[in-house]
């Protein structure tokens, strides 16, 4: 039976991705910050494990407990995250530390843990977390975007080195999930704050709002993410949904300067435009 290492199952991607491989026979070790929040009982397929990824040694711990619960890992999915929206000049240096701590350095935290183990199998697979915002650039994103820009360059890059142990990366780019991303997940600086950056922010972020009150459910990213898992080419990115599909074929076929005006456009003008 196979293993599965989640990051940030307590909701969302993370919860629907842990319960989908458990339906598919696969062991869970199901890992989120707070165990108190107990959306899984524990199962012969479903363990929880607590890990918060911006602590070391919370990872190394939870790591150690699922190949004691489960004796390999055969998978990593790195999903855990949040999201900073707002004009960069005004966000704390505290905040943008945290938006860095989780998205990247957490990630990079339970990578780090888990390669001895995948190297001394010489197998192995992460499967990491991006979003379309991993591919373009959207207005009041600039730290989030800045993240997953950060995760894309690192999976694309460290594939290289792994491939020699049969350790394969995978990059997942969802559109709009319907999660608690866009509600408690999501951290903004009071609106009152937008000084000069208003009205033009505060335009914008209520036009962001509504693009993310309609998207895919996170059931359906976490059939990709299976899809990724179970795949024996090394493929390394997978879309998820039509708008993260629909940016990305037109950054990809359309002149930068065109493909980005009408992101900026279809945003400021608060349409559901797929980019
Ligand atoms: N929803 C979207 O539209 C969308 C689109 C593209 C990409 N994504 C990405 O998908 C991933 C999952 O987000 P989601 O949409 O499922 O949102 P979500 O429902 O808010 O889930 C985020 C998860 O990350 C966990 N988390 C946050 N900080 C953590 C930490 N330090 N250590 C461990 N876990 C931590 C949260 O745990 P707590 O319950 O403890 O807060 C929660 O379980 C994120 O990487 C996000 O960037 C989402």
């Amino acid at each position: 039976m196979k293993t599965v290492f989640i990051t940030g199952s307590s909701s969302g991607i993370g919860k629907a991705a842990a319960e989908y491989f458990a339906a598919q026979g696969w062991n869970v070790a199901a890992t989120m910050r707070s165990l108190e929040k107990a959306v899984f009982t524990d199962t012969r397929e479903i363990r929880k494990f607590r890990c918060d990824v911006t602590d070391e040694a919370s990872v190394r711990s939870a790591v150690k407990e699922a190949l004691a619960a489960f004796g390999s890992i055969d998978v990593c999915v790195n999903n855990a995250g949040f999201s900073l929206q707002g004009p960069f000049e005004i966000t704390p240096s505290g905040d943008i530390r945290m938006q860095y701590e989780t998205n990247v350095f957490g990630l990079m935290n339970v990578t780090r843990e888990l390669l001895p183990h995948f190297r001394a199998g010489k197998k192995g697979m992460f499967i990491n977390i991006s979003s379309m915002a991993g591919r373009a650039g959207f207005p009041m994103y600039s730290l989030y975007n800045s993240t997953k820009f950060a995760v894309e360059g690192f999976s694309e890059s460290l594939q290289h080195e792994l491939r020699q142990f049969n350790i394969k990366v995978k990059i997942i780019e969802p559109g709009v999930v319907l999660t608690d991303f866009y509600g408690r997940s999501m951290v903004h600086q009071e609106s009152g704050r937008y000084a000069a950056y208003d009205p033009y922010a505060s335009a914008v972020i209520a036009n962001l709002e509504q693009i993310g009150s309609r998207g895919i459910k996170p059931e359906a990213v976490a059939r990709i993410i299976y899809k990724a898992a179970v795949s024996k080419n090394w493929k390394l990115r997978y879309t998820a949904g039509p708008d993260a599909r629909i940016s990305t074929l037109l950054r990809a076929v359309l002149p930068f300067g065109l493909f980005t005006r009408l992101l900026r456009s279809a945003v400021e003008k608060g349409v559901r435009t797929t980019l």
